[in-house]
């Protein structure tokens, strides 16, 4: 490690900028440890001025698990289908306004899949002229403030979860195969979760994927989801990263629930690489 990186906050309820190294060039363990470390204490961990292709994000990305094909195959890069492309430039240069929409609800990534993903990371090649951030909520904070009632009827139960569910069941409606549709069954997670590395317990909801709680009826579940997805987006709860080209984000996929704010101008264009990383271990653990 070439001299100790510091930490400095971004937003009042999580946001930190890790400033001091270069993502390009060859990690060393020290330096992964620190890095590693400062990520569990901090679920929203921002390198700035970074330049990284699609092959030395997944270089990076693989120090913590297993980078994975995402779900919609036409955005994966064509040379390494484990990075995805976030960006409203269609293939003749225009811009698809329908991209501007692409997951600005609120969400965790493939909770529709039987494994959950440890992180994520998003690495910023163009962005808008103003605002076309994305925003983060905390959800061990959330669980920490839940009021006792919610706490009581969801801590030990599991989440039922499906991929054409919530605000992503009309969006992608008209985009998936029926072969893609039948291959997503509902899945299961605890709706509130053992943080594997930290132990913190973590309200684990997901407002675009979740269709209830079993043992609670259809619709007070359904409505139970939202609520408590409401409560835990609070701005209290939340940061807003406002992107600068070189930004390299990474984001702990259970500890937070994530969106694209969808407020830059539209014709502006964004471009981001994405990629979404499963740890070694599985399943998580119920709080108790
Ligand atoms: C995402 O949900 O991975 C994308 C968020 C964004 O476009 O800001």
């Amino acid at each position: 490690m070439n001299g100790t990186p510091e930490l400095r906050p971004l937003g009042n309820a999580l946001g930190m900028e890790a400033i001091g190294i270069d993502l390009s060039k060859p990690i060393d363990d020290a330096t992964f440890r620190w890095i590693d470390e400062a990520f569990a204490a901090n679920p929203v961990l921002v390198f700035r001025n970074q330049n990284l292709d699609a092959a030395q994000l997944l270089t990076f990305a693989q120090h913590f698990g297993a980078p994975q094909e995402h779900i919609l195959k036409k955005y994966r890069h064509p040379d390494h289908p484990t990075v995805s492309y976030i960006s409203n430039v269609a293939p003749d240069g225009s811009i698809d306004l329908v991209a501007n929409e692409r997951a600005t609800a609120w969400h965790a990534d493939e909770t529709y899949n039987e494994k959950l993903p440890r992180l994520a990371m998003l690495h910023a090649k163009e962005v808008t002229s103003e605002k076309g951030g994305t925003m983060f909520a905390d959800m061990r904070a959330a669980y920490a403030a839940l009021p006792e009632a919610w706490k009581a009827k969801i801590t030990g139960r599991t989440g039922t979860h499906r991929w054409l569910a919530g605000p992503a069941r009309s969006w992608a409606f008209y985009r998936v195969t029926q072969e893609e549709a039948m291959a997503n069954p509902e899945r299961y997670h605890p709706a509130v979760l053992r943080h594997p590395v930290t132990s913190q317990p973590v309200l684990f909801v997901n407002p675009s994927h979740q269709t209830g709680f079993i043992g609670i009826d259809l619709e007070e579940g359904e409505r139970l989801v939202a609520e408590i997805s409401d409560f835990a987006t609070q701005d209290r709860f939340t940061y807003y990263h406002r992107w600068q080209v070189g930004d390299l984000l990474i984001w702990d996929e259970l500890a937070t629930m994530h969106k694209g704010a969808g407020d830059a101008p539209p014709l502006d264009r964004r471009i981001m690489l994405r990629t979404i990383i499963h740890p070694e271990t599985q399943p998580l653990a119920y709080a108790a």
